[in-house]
C-alpha cells in the first residue's frame, strides 16, 4: 500500500500564467540537470483547484528544455486530481495523489508553488526534508510563494543538503518599491521581515539601492532595477545571478545570508 500522503489540504486557489516567472527560472537554472538526467522527471507538488500551471510548466520545460520532459502534478486532495486527470497527456503529463514525500517518485525538480503559504512556520523545516531526500541525485526544490498574477514572487532552492538560494522576482512596470516584495516571501522567511534578522537587512538593502537609484527611474524600472541589485552587491550581499537575470526584474542571493537562525537545515 502507497505511503499515506505527506501534509494538508488547503485553499486551492491559482491561475493562469502566474507562475511563468518561477518556470522561466527552473528553464534556466535546472535546465541543464534535466538535460542530463536519464529521467527527466518534474513533480508539481499542490498544484490547486486547477491543473493549468502544471499544464503551463509541462509546456514551457518541452519547449525551453527537452520535450521528452514528465511532470507529475501531485496533490493531497483526492477531488483535485480527479479533476485534473482530464488534462492529463501521458507520458509527458499526469496527474496523482502525493504530499511532501513526493509518492514515492525520484525527481529531478520539484516545483512546490504557494504551497507552504498556509502552514505554520514551524511546518517548513519538515516539509523541506522531507521532499529534499526524495530527489533524484543532483535534483532540486523550488518552493516559493507568489501573488495571484505572479507579478511579485520568491522562492528558496534547495538541493539534498538544504537551502542553496533565495531569489525575488518582479514585474518591474508595476514595481513600486522592492519592500512590497516581502509580502510575498517564502513561508521560511514572511514572519521574520523584522529588523534584526537578516532578510529584514536584505530586504532594505535593495529598497535603499531602489531609492538611491531612483535618478535612473526616466531609463525605465529595468535601469532602476539594474543599479539597486549593483548597489546590493557591491554592499557585500553575495548575489550569484548575472544582469542579465537582473534584467528580467529577479535577483538571487545565497541562502547562508538571509537565513533565519530557527532553521538548521542545510
Ligand atoms: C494555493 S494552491 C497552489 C496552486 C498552484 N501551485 C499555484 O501556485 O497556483 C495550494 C495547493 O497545495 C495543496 N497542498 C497543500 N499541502 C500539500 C501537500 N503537502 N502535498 C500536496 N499538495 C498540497 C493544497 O491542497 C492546494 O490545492
Amino acid at each position: 500500500m502507497a505511503a499515506r500522503p505527506q501534509g494538508e489540504s488547503t485553499r486551492g486557489t491559482t491561475n493562469p500564467n502566474r507562475l511563468r516567472r518561477v518556470d522561466n527560472w527552473i528553464a534556466a537554472t535546472l535546465g541543464d540537470a534535466l538535460r542530463d538526467a536519464p529521467d527527466p522527471l518534474v513533480v508539481d507538488l499542490g498544484f490547486g483547484e486547477s491543473p493549468v500551471t502544471a499544464v503551463e510548466l509541462r509546456a514551457r520545460l518541452a519547449d525551453a528544455v527537452r520535450p521528452d520532459v514528465r511532470v507529475v502534478g501531485l496533490e493531497i486532495d483526492p477531488a483535485r486530481v480527479a479533476a485534473a486527470v482530464p488534462a492529463a497527456d501521458p507520458p509527458g503529463l499526469t496527474f496523482g495523489r502525493g504530499g511532501f514525500e513526493l509518492a514515492g517518485l525520484r525527481p529531478v525538480v520539484v516545483r512546490a508553488l504557494n504551497v507552504l503559504r498556509q502552514y505554520e512556520e514551524a511546518a517548513v523545516e519538515a516539509a523541506w526534508r522531507t521532499m529534499a531526500a526524495a530527489l533524484a541525485p543532483g535534483g532540486a526544490v523550488v518552493e516559493g510563494t507568489c501573488d495571484e498574477l505572479g507579478r511579485l514572487a520568491s522562492w528558496v532552492l534547495l538541493d539534498a543538503s538544504g537551502p542553496r538560494t533565495l531569489t525575488l522576482a518582479a514585474r518591474l512596470s508595476t514595481l513600486d518599491t522592492p519592500a512590497t516584495l516581502a509580502e510575498r516571501l517564502p513561508k521560511a522567511l514572511i514572519h521574520r521581515n523584522v529588523p534584526g534578522e537578516p532578510i529584514h537587512a536584505f530586504v532594505s538593502a535593495l529598497d535603499g539601492g531602489w531609492r538611491d537609484a531612483a535618478p535612473y527611474a526616466t531609463f525605465g524600472p529595468r535601469q532602476r532595477w539594474l543599479r539597486a541589485v549593483s548597489a546590493v552587491r557591491a554592499a557585500g550581499w553575495p548575489i550569484v545571478d548575472r544582469p542579465g537575470r537582473w534584467r528580467l526584474g529577479e535577483v538571487t542571493v545565497g541562502w547562508q545570508t538571509v537565513a533565519p537562525s530557527y532553521l538548521t537545515f542545510g
